[in-house]
């Protein structure tokens, strides 16, 4: 595993951590019952309550993987927006997640924030998870090792992260009340793993446990999980925070280990919490031990006075949008590339196809979401990338087959009024959805005083036709475009089971108006302001959606195969949707919406030469992917992902991802279950996920775990074992420079039903010019060797011989050793 422990280790504590400790313990000694309790519920959404008598500001916390949106959901302040967190894992280079880390450390401190609500570190189990785009990898070690860099990086900029969600919150479906039924050994070698490795090699100021069950306790309640293997085996010393609305019964949080309940102000801890002590229900000292971790982690992040942060002198600052740009085009997967396709000739005309070429899908949906400065779309980068009069732009088909939330064209913001309607205050919106949660609410306006939110501004069509206009949210809505007024009632969902629906509901087709090109029109929508019905939080949470008008499809996807015929190369993009991919539920199938395989059987049809880029956070089936010269894998690749496109269709740079998880048909993915039975997940595959399970079923997938092709060849030529320390030598055989990782599977020797086929042990990345070669060491570690034993209740050392696997994927056998351990 690589890397250096992080700063303020708990595992080896220093001197400075020392002072720290005996800074805390003081501040602790000087807390009343109540001051300790309060500590340890949100004030707010984001926030715990400074506590000014012991020196101690309030600790800000921010979402969350790919960049740090600060408390307002706003485009007021933007935020740098890296690539999907399968795009870092794509990148297989544990270095570059650490320096992705420590931008987001950099924008935390900019946007006020001590707390990064990062990694997401569950596994990819079924592939129709929806959060499958915010989770690195099917495959614990690889999780591990980008999860251990991006901790290190964040926290080398003094800011703490939360690594989440503890644990086997792999899929969305109930994701409240699941409770997940998993195996002992399963929960060892695969489940818990990141999270360990994490903890070992990173040291983590902060975890956060899950919403779900797992093996019926919920997750903020698991005194067996938190208290006795995070804390007692591995000695995680970091604070431990709920998932948002997770935290459910006073006595029991605190007795299994829960130290924060989030978000505020109405949660289990605070008041409750003081009384169930004074009741006898809760011993103090429980209290004093959640309020230690708090304490330590302020002390680490520097708001306790008197205490020495973990981080005095900050790195030096990062160019976010160059760094952006390098890890997309570091992350983009070549799955495929025939008769050198790739890279496009220097000369010749290109055509460019799809709905997300023009407005890309950079990122992910739910808390993850962020909101950039700019983003580059294909069509950006490649108009700047391409010879003046080289490219030309077609629809072909869009992948949007129902409305979506508000954004090309709109300019609106938001009015807020009281019951009699005087204007309280005006907030920004960055496209059609509100989003206000907490005390995040236009200056001047409170919950108590708020009666209506009016969305209004222009609309500037950018086709001609019928618009269809439409409401995301529950409560009484009034829709005006034009100045007519289509819509005047209440909308309620039909199943209001979840209460995030206003945030992952689909939205209610409304109104049509016939629109011309370039013609601004005024829209207004308004919300009469209600509070929640079942969640303890205020929020302010509705959306105007729209779809444009709808050209026959048939007729889009002709003037594309046209285009395409008018070309050298065809580039098409296809994509998946927010409400395809999203935190909030999972997938019902892998494939991509709208007519896009239609689309791209056609364009290939017209043109041999046809190269699809496939923008989606996790695998889709890709039925037509045999009849294309090359497939192009780019993630949501965050904001400069048009940029990274051009660097890499252009040949500036070679594509040098790697896939994290394995890639195939939803028919043929021996895993998917994701919908519970009785309220209960059982993970009866055991140890089998990922190509695990497509080995054990003797299955082939569209491309394997590993597999990336890059613009040189590699020519793996010896390698030299050393204990348990593979030298691996390979040559760069091709024409160009680039990037090789050079993976290591342990196979056993005497093949064992109960034990994977072969499973990743270790990696390491290597770069030479044309011709060179280079030694890439690789390291097992002892737990590569090691199953849990269930009847034991620890690891074994599974002693025997076993074949070192040395290539550039799980099924590419560059060199193989035998080793006996
Ligand atoms: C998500 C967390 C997130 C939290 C705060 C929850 O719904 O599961 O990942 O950090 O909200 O936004």
């Amino acid at each position: 595993m690589a890397g250096t422990p992080g700063p303020g280790t708990g595992n080896h504590p220093t001197p400075a951590d020392a002072a720290r400790e005996a800074v805390v313990e003081a501040a602790l000694g000087k807390l009343d019952l109540d001051a300790k309790a309060r500590l340890l519920a949100g004030q707010d959404m984001w926030s715990l309550p400074a506590l000014p008598e012991i020196g101690l500001k309030s600790l800000v916390m921010s979402d969350g993987p790919i960049g740090v949106r600060g408390v307002r959901w706003t485009a007021d302040d933007p935020s740098v927006a890296l690539p999907s967190p399968t795009a870092l894992a794509a990148t297989w280079d544990p270095a570059l997640a650490r320096r992705a880390g420590t931008l987001l450390a950099q924008e935390a401190r900019r946007k006020g924030v001590h707390v990064l609500l990062a990694p997401t570190v569950n596994l990819h189990r079924s592939p129709l998870g929806g959060r499958h785009f915010e989770a690195y990898s099917e495959d614990p070690y690889l999780t591990g090792a980008i999860g251990t860099g991006y901790v290190q990086g964040v926290q080398s900029g003094g800011v703490g992260t939360t690594v989440k969600h503890f644990v086997a919150n792999d899929a969305e479906t109930d994701r409240f009340t699941v409770n997940n039924l998993v195996g002992e050994r399963a929960l060892r070698e695969l489940y818990l793993a990141p999270f360990e490795a994490i903890v070992d090699n990173a040291h983590p100021w902060g975890i956060m446990t899950a919403y779900n069950t797992v093996n019926g306790t919920t997750m903020t309640e698991h005194h067996h999980l938190v208290n006795e293997i995070l804390r007692g085996e591995w000695g995680f010393d970091g604070f431990n925070v709920s998932d948002w609305m997770a935290a459910r019964d006073t006595t029991a949080a605190v007795e299994g280990g829960l130290d924060v309940a989030m978000p505020g102000p109405r949660t289990v801890y605070g008041e409750a919490l003081a009384q169930a002590v004074r009741d006898g229900e809760v011993d103090e000292a429980k209290v004093d031990a959640a309020v230690r971790n708090v304490l330590r982690l302020a002390a680490r992040v520097g708001i306790l006075q008197g205490a020495e942060p973990a981080v005095t002198e900050p790195p030096q600052p990062i160019d976010g949008e160059a760094l952006a740009r390098e890890i997309a085009r570091r992350a983009f997967v070549l799955v495929r590339n025939e008769n050198d396709a790739l890279p496009l000739k220097p000369t010749g005309s290109v055509a460019l196809i799809g709905a997300a070429a023009r407005d890309a899908r950079v990122l992910g949906g739910g808390s993850a979401t962020v909101f950039p400065a700019r983003i580059v779309s294909p069509l950006d980068g490649l108009t700047a990338a391409l010879p003046d009069g080289s490219l030309t732009y077609v629809v072909g088909a869009d992948p949007t087959t129902e409305l979506a939330v508000a954004d090309k064209g709109f300019e609106l913001r938001a009015i807020c009024r009281d019951a009699d309607g005087n204007v309280l205050g005006t907030g920004s919106a960055p496209n059609g959805q509100i989003q206000w949660m907490g005390s995040d609410l236009p200056e001047g306006v409170t919950h108590d005083t708020l009666h209506t939110i009016e969305l209004t501004g222009t609309f500037t069509p950018r086709e001609s036709g019928p618009h269809t206009f439409g409401v995301k949210g529950t409560g009484a809505f009034t829709l005006a475009v034009g100045g007519t007024t289509y819509f005047d009632d209440v909308q309620r969902p039909a199943d209001d089971s979840d209460p995030f629906e206003a945030f992952f509901g689909a939205p209610v087709p409304r109104a049509q108006a016939e629109l011309a090109v370039g013609e601004p029109v005024e829209v207004s929508l308004t919300y009469v302001f209600e509070l929640p019905a079942d969640i303890p939080l205020k929020v302010v949470a509705f959306a105007l959606a729209h779809q444009g008008p709808q050209r026959p499809a048939d007729e889009l996807i002709a003037e594309a195969a046209e285009a395409a015929r008018a070309a050298d190369t065809a580039v098409v993009v296809v994509a998946t949707t927010d409400r395809v991919e999203s935190e909030g539920f999972d997938r019902k199938d892998l494939r991509l919406p709208g007519r896009q395989d239609d689309l791209v059987r056609a364009v290939a049809a017209a043109n041999p030469n046809t190269v699809v880029v496939v923008n989606s956070g996790s695998p889709v089936e890709l039925p037509w992917r045999d009849d294309v010269a090359a497939v192009l894998l780019s993630w949501f690749p965050g904001q400069e992902g048009g940029a990274a496109l051009a660097d890499v269709l252009t040949g500036a740079y070679e594509p040098g991802g790697r896939l994290p998880t394995t890639w195939g048909s939803l028919d043929d993915a021996p895993v998917t279950q994701v919908t519970p039975t009785d309220g209960e997940l059982a993970y009866t595959e055991g140890v089998f996920i990922g190509y695990r399970a497509w080995d054990k079923a003797d299955r082939t997938p569209s491309y394997p775990f590993g597999h990336g092709l890059g613009y040189t060849d590699w020519t793996y030529e010896s390698v030299e074992v050393d204990g348990t320390t593979a030298k691996v030598r390979v040559r760069n055989s091709g024409e160009r420079a680039g990037r090789e990782v050079v993976q290591l599977y342990l196979a056993p020797s005497e093949p064992d039903a109960a034990r994977p086929a072969r499973w990743l042990a270790g990696f390491a990345g290597v770069e030479a010019g044309p011709g060179e070669t280079v030694e890439a060491t690789v390291e097992l570690p002892r737990r590569a060797f090691e199953i849990w034993d269930e009847k034991a209740s620890s690891w074994a050392f599974v002693k025997g011989s076993y074949e070192l696997r040395l290539g550039s994927s799980i099924v590419h056998r560059g060199l193989t050793a035998t080793i006996n351990v």
